[in-house]
């Protein structure tokens, strides 16, 4: 016996639908709707939980280079690539991250070479346009993940850099989703990959391990690849209680 799974279209529509409900971070914001207040708390909650990211963007290094954000969510570093000086670009698969994107930029007086809703799965650029290729917590929510990762490297100049997260199938994070949706579900047949499939966010996201990335990078056209993990505010047992962790 079979069961039907999703096609990738049917995933895509159902990713799409998730993130353009609400848009990635804006749930944080106070004030009016694409105020500078509103903007500034979500800047301010986002690098006060993630410190991390600003280490691993290292958006110093944009200047002047043409920088290419892949899934800029609320665009909250997108406004630090900005602000770097970056020749910017960014794309969403939603609208409602690319009208927060474009606010975004208008209220603190930038301009991005371009912006739009387009897929990471097929990216609307040439070959080798970009210096620097950036997505946090994108490609893993997308169907085709690897179709993506191709796509970044295939828009990456010879000697430009990709700077890319995604989940890592063995967090605690991913630990402590196991214990919540299948541990005390008595669903114990569930795997890791099942409950972040079923649980983490938008429907179908996957989670990788280190050695995973590394194989996979090991076939494409990249070298000086480090592929390393982060323990983040969202590993935190203790900014919940054990039985009330959070789904996102
Ligand atoms: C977890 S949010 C991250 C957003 C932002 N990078 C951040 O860190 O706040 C995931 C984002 O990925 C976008 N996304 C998912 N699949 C995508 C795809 N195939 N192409 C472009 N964007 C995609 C969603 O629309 C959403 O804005």
């Amino acid at each position: 016996m079979v069961t039907k799974t999703h096609s990738m279209e049917d995933l895509k529509e159902k990713v799409h639908d998730y993130w353009d409900a609400e848009t990635c971070g804006s749930q944080f914001g106070e004030g009016k709707k694409f105020s500078k207040e509103y903007f500034d708390i979500i800047e301010k909650d986002r690098y006060d939980k993630e410190p991390e990211i600003k280490e691993f963007a290292n958006f110093s290094e944009g200047k002047d280079k043409r920088v290419l954000e892949v899934g800029v969510g609320a665009a909250t570093d997108f406004l630090q690539w900005a602000r770097s000086g970056a020749k910017l670009n960014g794309i969403d698969l939603t609208p409602q991250a690319i009208e927060h994107a474009r606010h975004r930029l208008e209220v603190y007086g930038f301009k991005a070479e371009s912006l739009q809703v387009s897929d990471a799965e097929n990216l609307p650029f040439k070959d080798n346009e970009f210096d620097i290729v950036y997505s946090w917590g994108v490609i893993h929510h997308s169907p085709n993940t690897l179709q993506a990762l191709k796509e970044i490297i295939r828009v990456l100049k010879p000697g430009g850099k990709a700077k890319i997260m995604i989940y890592n199938r063995h967090s605690y994070l991913t630990y402590f989703f196991w214990v919540k949706h299948a541990l005390l579900k008595f669903k114990w047949n569930l795997s890791l990959a099942d409950v972040l499939w079923h649980n983490m966010e938008s429907y179908g996201t996957k989670g990788y391990t280190v050695k995973e990335i590394e194989s996979i990078l090991a076939k494409e056209p990249v070298s000086n690849s480090k592929v390393f993990t982060y323990y983040t505010y969202y590993d935190k047992m203790e900014r919940h209680g054990f039985l009330s962790i959070d789904d996102c």
